[in-house]
């Protein structure tokens, strides 16, 4: 059964497709009136009228996450489309498939500010606000399993969202004489968009993730924004959608050498998909 969440209003960034879509949906049919953003106002507003036209209630501000001033904007959104907002999930984000020493320092700099400075923005600006208002809420990130190890030609997204964990572990306990919960989502292989849009920002050939990954490690952004719901019901620092993972990513933490083992084996096999697709 589906707990109520009347009343609330949670705001979404990235919610055109993929995990914000899912959580965008999840959240307004447990009761929630949801401020969505993302920059493909079409998709936003086909996922709003789909929310209405079920009972829910969905507004949508249509901007890119670099835009320095999205952070003041969409909290203004939410108060004035439905007076207060309880909730903010910080997900738009994208992968960057390709080797350090090949990334320009602007395509560096612009991972950053989509994946980490746009989320790290959000929430202070959040937490701000709420507490000059007394009032609780809730502050999430869409990190990644990749924040606790990372992986060859996927270097610089991981640092952006072990950058997310960083600030959200921080803040948490900064936050809570105040009532404020803050979380990091850390999701595994998930079957949205992100591995077509990390190949074609990134120029890549080779096969994407989803195509070879072992099917078990596959999840659908519907099971990560139930796994985010049960986060909003009983607050937790982490929210993990795979225990084997999760397990592994302590493994490699006690045991490096395990996960250079892993990595090498993962270079080796990435650098033999990617020659096969060019000869293709
Ligand atoms: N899929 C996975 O396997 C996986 C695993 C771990 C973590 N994650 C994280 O989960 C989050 C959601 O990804 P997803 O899997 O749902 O992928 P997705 O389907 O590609 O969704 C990404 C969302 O981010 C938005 N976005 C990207 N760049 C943006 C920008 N410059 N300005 C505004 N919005 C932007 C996209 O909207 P527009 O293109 O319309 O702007 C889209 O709504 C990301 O932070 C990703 O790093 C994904």
């Amino acid at each position: 059964m589906v707990r109520r969440h009347d009343g609330k209003v949670a705001i979404i960034t990235g919610a055109s497709s993929g995990i914000g879509e899912a959580c965008a949906k999840a959240f307004a049919r447990s009761g929630m009136s949801v401020l969505m953003t993302a920059r493909r106002g079409e998709r936003l507003n086909a996922i709003a009228s789909e929310i209405q036209a079920n009972g829910g209630r969905a507004e949508v501000l249509v901007a890119d996450a670099a835009d320095r001033a999205l952070a003041g904007r969409l909290l203004d959104a939410a108060e004035s489309h439905f007076g207060r907002f309880d909730i903010v999930l910080a997900n738009a984000g994208y992968g960057f498939d390709r080797p350090m020493h090949l990334m320009s320092e602007e395509e560096l700099r612009t991972i950053f500010e989509v994946n980490f400075f746009a989320s790290t923005d959000l929430v202070t600006h959040a937490a701000r606000r709420l507490i000059a208002a007394k009032r609780p809420g809730h502050l999430i990130m869409t990190s990644s399993c990749l924040s606790k190890f990372s992986m060859p030609s996927f270097g610089a997204y991981a640092a952006t969202k072990a950058a997310q964990e960083s600030v959200c572990r921080a803040m948490r306990f900064e936050l809570a004489p105040h009532g404020i919960e803050v979380a990091s989502v850390h999701p595994v292989t998930t079957s949205s968009e992100f591995f077509s849009t990390s190949a074609a920002r990134s120029g890549t050939r080779s096969a994407p993730l989803t195509d070879h990954a072992p099917k078990w490690i596959i999840q659908s952004p519907d099971r990560v924004a139930r796994a985010i719901l049960r986060c909003i019901e009983r607050p937790r620092s982490e929210v993990w959608t795979s225990r084997i993972v999760q397990g592994a990513s302590a493994l490699f933490t006690l045991c490096p050498w395990i996960l250079d083992a892993v990595l090498r084996r993962e270079a080796a096999t990435r650098c033999s998909r990617t020659t096969a697709a060019t000869r293709e």
